[in-house]
């Protein structure tokens, strides 16, 4: 071989390593060490040289990932060994059972159990023949699935190949569930409700909704994650326990739940399952109980199966997050495009924890579909940290003395005109000065995915609007001290701590801006690909409608729209406003103080205890105009702990994990 052709396959495979490198700590490590930004960059300049010279694209390269064309709908594939379901019980007595069946079954013989997480999601197999993916099933009806692999390929969770000596396997079959995060899930939703497409009522169902989706490039968008659970050899499990089983997967690259235990008796499931139950809301994925599972793989099959589940294992199905209450009132919101969307005020309620006293309806044509009156009794649903909603009337309990809602004609706020356009859903109030849109406006603007001004909530924001202090977002930085102070419940300390958390926001890479702004369409993901691709504010102002829609995943509707809002003077004079008062509107990277911002960009610190110089607000504010985070709790995914006089558990904590801990000397020299 040539040497040119030598020197392009060695930096394609330096490429590729390095690519697969950066996967494993962002979805397996969970400690990325680039941004998304640089990875991406990463990926493309891998396609590109891949694209030029196709003899070097390996099999596993990780830019297959996101798949050749949309297939025509899927192949059915019969699985070797069907993909059984499991029993479920619902409280300890059933567990209780299910352990006495177990025991009867081994006949004194000693086993024990392995207790894990039972992930909201849909199972999938993935199969591996020397070592290289080659085949991803859905389970179907448990005997026949769905041949899936162009989008399996995209869940960054499941290797291309395996790793280590688990590479040599000649057949392999993995199993596991596929979910998403919270975070994506809501992210989706937002990017839906601003394209106006229905959204997707949970994780679960949007999971799902993903695997069977025919075009590869919209199911590598979405980010589905994987958390592996089994593994086959043919038709046989090839290893003595379920723990080992586990313990292969990890090393074999796989992401295997972290939360699992293995149980000497059903005592210690017990107690894993009510330690779980208390760590549910703070997943990061939605789970829906624990499954126990006898750890001998021997003893598995001598139990054997029903005809629809193993007799060796059982899942224990948490409460249900529904309840039923009584709608006293619905009101409208008005959001910061002007939508109009309609909530039930309930009586207040106990639901998982939490007192829920407010669910949405969605829109007009959502309140016809519920049929739902004030005074009905209502079944509500609670999923993770997303807004509650009303699933349906309970009919048979009404008195007749129910009253019938009548979506407004004029916005609720401010009286203005309601528009609906044809075919739409949402009604918006038209009026450019509505109070209520200004405030979600600023809410919006210093939410934690856009500026991320902390402590600009909803009371604050109410009365910035009312008194007429802030016309628009610019106006934030024109706030005096004096000023802010003046308001209700505002102590000149926190007033200050609200100044420096605005300046701060100066500092806002583009991507955080453009989203910021709130044009319609322009979600958090879009404002990213606008950002990178303009690089500056005013080179997105001037763009033409064909200019966006040129970029790759954008389409006409969202390049229309940003075309239509830096066609309103009063826009392209905001955006001066914000550049005038020094608001970054280039994209950062590059240039001085690009390096120093690299120390602190996606890490997340904890302060703890007193230090000497600076309070802890000053600290934090410091830390995120550095593009940091200050997160409250100590965890594996913190990367400084900042320990001042008198540090207690905090510090304890992070020395257990054997975190870096810093004292205020150390974080000065960081911010230089
Ligand atoms: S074991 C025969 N382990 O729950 C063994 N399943 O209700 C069956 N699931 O279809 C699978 N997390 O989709 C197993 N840690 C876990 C799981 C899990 C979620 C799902 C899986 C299965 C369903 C059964």
């Amino acid at each position: 071989m040539p040497t040119a052709a030598k020197s392009i396959e060695s930096e394609i495979k330096k490429l590729r390593e390095e690519v697969l490198r950066h996967e494993e700590l962002y979805y397996v490590h969970d400690r990325p060490e680039i941004s998304d930004v640089e990875y991406d960059a990463l990926v493309e300049r891998l396609r590109a040289l891949e694209e030029e010279h196709p003899e070097f694209r390996a099999p596993d390269s990780p830019t297959l990932r996101v798949g050749g064309r949309p297939a025509e709908g899927f192949e059915e594939y019969v699985h070797r060994r069907p993909m059984l379901s499991l029993d479920n019980s619902y409280n300890i007595e059933d567990l209780r059972a299910f352990d006495e069946r177990c025991r009867k079954l081994a006949d004194g013989r000693p086993f024990e159990y392995v207790a894990e997480l039972k992930i909201d999601g849909l199972s999938l197999s993935v199969h591996y023949e020397g070592g290289v993916l080659a085949r991803g099933v859905t389970r179907g009806d448990g005997r026949v699935g769905e041949d899936v692999t162009q989008n399996v390929r995209t869940i960054r969770s499941v290797p291309l190949r395996l790793k280590g000596a688990a590479g040599g396997e000649a057949e392999v079959e993995v199993r596991g569930e596929a979910y998403l995060s919270r975070k994506a899930f809501e992210r989706i939703n937002a990017e839906r409700e601003e394209a106006e497409e229905a959204k997707f009522a949970n994780p679960r169902n949007a999971a799902a909704g993903t695997i069977r989706q025919l075009d590869p490039k919209v199911v590598a968008r979405r980010r589905l994650d994987l958390f592996a659970y089994d593994v086959l050899r043919g038709e046989r499990k090839p290893f003595p326990t379920h723990w080992e089983a586990l313990e292969w997967l990890a090393a074999a690259g796989f992401t295997v739940n972290p939360h699992r235990a293995k149980c000497p008796d059903i005592e210690g499931v017990i107690k894993f399952c009510n330690d779980m139950e208390a760590e549910r809301d703070r997943l990061e994925y939605e789970i829906d109980g624990v499954v126990v599972k006898v750890n001998s793989t021997a003893l598995q099959d001598e139990f054997g199966t029903t005809a629809k589940a193993p007799r060796w294992a059982i899942a224990y199905k948490y409460p249900a997050r529904q309840a039923t209450t009584q709608v006293e009132e619905i009101i409208v919101q008005v959001g910061r495009t002007g939508a109009l969307t309609p909530v039930a005020v309930l009586t207040p309620v106990q639901l998982a924890g939490t007192v829920v006293a407010r669910a949405t309806l969605h829109n007009e044509d959502e309140i016809k579909r519920l049929g739902v009156k004030i005074g009905d009794w209502v079944n509500i649903e609670k999923s993770g940290e997303i807004i509650p909603k009303v699933l349906s009337v309970v009919t048979s309990r009404r008195t007749g003395e129910e009253k019938s809602f009548r979506f407004p004609k004029k916005c609720p706020v401010c009286g203005g005109v309601v528009s609906r356009p044809e075919g739409e859903v949402v009604s918006r109030c038209v009026a450019a000065d509505c109070p209520a849109q200004l405030k979600a406006r600023l809410l919006h603007y210093a939410s934690r995915r856009a500026m991320r001004i902390e402590g600009l909530g909803d009371a604050l924001a109410e009365q910035f609007v009312q008194k007429g202090m802030v016309r628009d977002v610019a106006n934030l930085y024109d706030l005096k001290l004096e000023e802010v102070a003046g308001l209700e419940r505002m102590a000149e300390k926190s007033a200050s701590n609200l100044l420096a958390q605005i300046e701060a926001s100066k500092t806002r890479d583009l991507p955080q801006l453009v989203y910021g702004l709130g044009i319609r369409h322009v979600g958090e993901r879009t404002a990213a690909l606008l950002a990178r691709h303009f690089r500056s504010l005013e080179a997105l102002r001037t763009a033409t409608v064909e200019q966006i829609d040129d970029i790759h995943e954008i389409g006409l509707t969202v390049a229309e729209s940003v075309r239509d809002w830096f066609d309103d003077e009063g826009n392209v004079e905001l955006c001066e406003r914000l550049r005038q008062r020094g608001v970054r509107t280039e994209l950062a990277g590059g240039g001085v103080g690009a390096q120093a911002d690299e120390a602190f960009a996606g890490k997340q610190f904890v302060l703890t205890g007193r230090l000497e110089t600076l309070t802890r607000d000053e600290a934090r504010a410091l830390i995120e105009a550095r593009g940091g985070r200050v997160t409250s709790t100590v965890s594996k995914k913190t990367d400084y702990v900042v320990a001042g006089e008198e540090a207690g558990s905090k510090l304890e904590k992070a020395q257990a994990l054997g975190l870096k801990v810093i004292d205020e000397e150390g974080l000065k020299e960081m911010l230089g």
